[in-house]
């Protein structure tokens, strides 16, 4: 594995390959990797024979108020886990290398991004986008993997990349789960032991909406409520939204078919924590 941190550096030795003729799949990362990561590495390398694995914690993404320099770092487990699970090269720019000038240049993917998160990160999405592009263009053509775990931001670079036309194919990845069900998260060290245990009560709330619309249940508001009550149920747990929306438009729906996504965001101590799923599939269990 090839370790980078020159962005013209890796452009210039991923159009060699391209020219020899060779696939690329790109993941994009923000490091402290998990099994979640790790899933999509594992995908791009068994669908492209060359894969880059990107990690920089992207300041346009936080907020002034948000974790930005508490967010995780642990580059050299991140290193040994991206070689073991097959990345051919790891890109890891410093701040000055991606952005080595005030960034005046902003993409904005309006309407998906005000929506959901976006109410309380205003910001976050421009932020996303205008990194994602950026790799894309030190890139260029590839395969980029994302997973559902974000399933806006994922529905936002899709729409990025068909809005202007890049030449990346978008592939959504599965959610990756511990044991009791809490999609891992490199945020989730951020939980106490207590809050850890409690957390899982998101993705029960979730398998319990899902059995409701297997037994026959479709009104958006019905299954709303019923996860609000489970969720209620932990005093450490303080709600932001849970939403029934459209999984393409992010457009509310009132009642439930094959496309409807249940997304939920949640408060638990200091953590913010996002979840969704299929309304009709329930949780995944990859
Ligand atoms: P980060 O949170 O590090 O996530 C990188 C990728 O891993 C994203 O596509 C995310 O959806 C995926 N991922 C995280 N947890 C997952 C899980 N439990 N199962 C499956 N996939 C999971 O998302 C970002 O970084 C940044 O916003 C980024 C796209 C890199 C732009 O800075």
């Amino acid at each position: 594995m090839e370790l980078i941190t020159d962005p013209a550096e890796l452009q210039n030795s991923l159009d060699q390959m391209r020219a020899d003729g060779k696939s690329i799949g790109l993941v994009p990362t923000m490091g402290f990797l998990h099994r979640g990561h790790l899933s999509l590495i594992k995908r791009a390398v068994a669908e492209n024979d060359v894969v880059i694995t990107t990690i920089f914690v992207n300041p346009l993404q936080f907020a002034a108020n948000e974790d930005l320099s508490t967010y995780p770092r642990d580059i050299e487990k991140d290193s040994s886990l991206c070689l073991e699970a097959g990345t051919t090269k790891l890109f890891t720019p410093a701040n000055e290398e991606m952005f080595c000038d005030t960034v005046l240049t902003s993409i904005s993917v309006t309407v998906l991004s005000s929506v959901l998160e976006g109410i309380t990160r205003p910001t976050h999405f421009s932020g996303v986008a205008t990194v994602v592009s950026k790799l894309f263009n030190i890139v260029g053509p590839c395969r980029s993997y994302f997973g559902e775990k974000d399933w806006q931001q994922l529905q936002i670079i899709k729409k990025m990349v068909t809005d202007l036309s890049y030449r990346v194919e978008v592939i959504g990845c599965p959610i990756i789960r511990d044991d009791d069900g809490l999609a891992l998260s490199s945020r989730n060290v951020y939980l106490s032991d207590d809050e850890r245990e409690v957390a899982a009560i998101i993705p029960q709330a979730l398998h319990y909406a899902h059995g409701k619309v297997k037994s026959g249940e479709r009104q958006s508001q019905l299954l709303k409520d019923s996860i609000i009550e489970q969720l209620q149920k932990s005093s450490l747990v303080s709600i932001d939204y849970v939403e029934v929306v459209n999984g393409d438009s992010l457009e509310p729906v009132t009642t439930v078919d094959a496309q409807t996504r249940i997304l939920v965001a949640v408060r638990v101590g200091s953590a913010r924590l996002i979840d969704n799923i299929n309304a009709l599939v329930g949780i995944n269990t990859a």
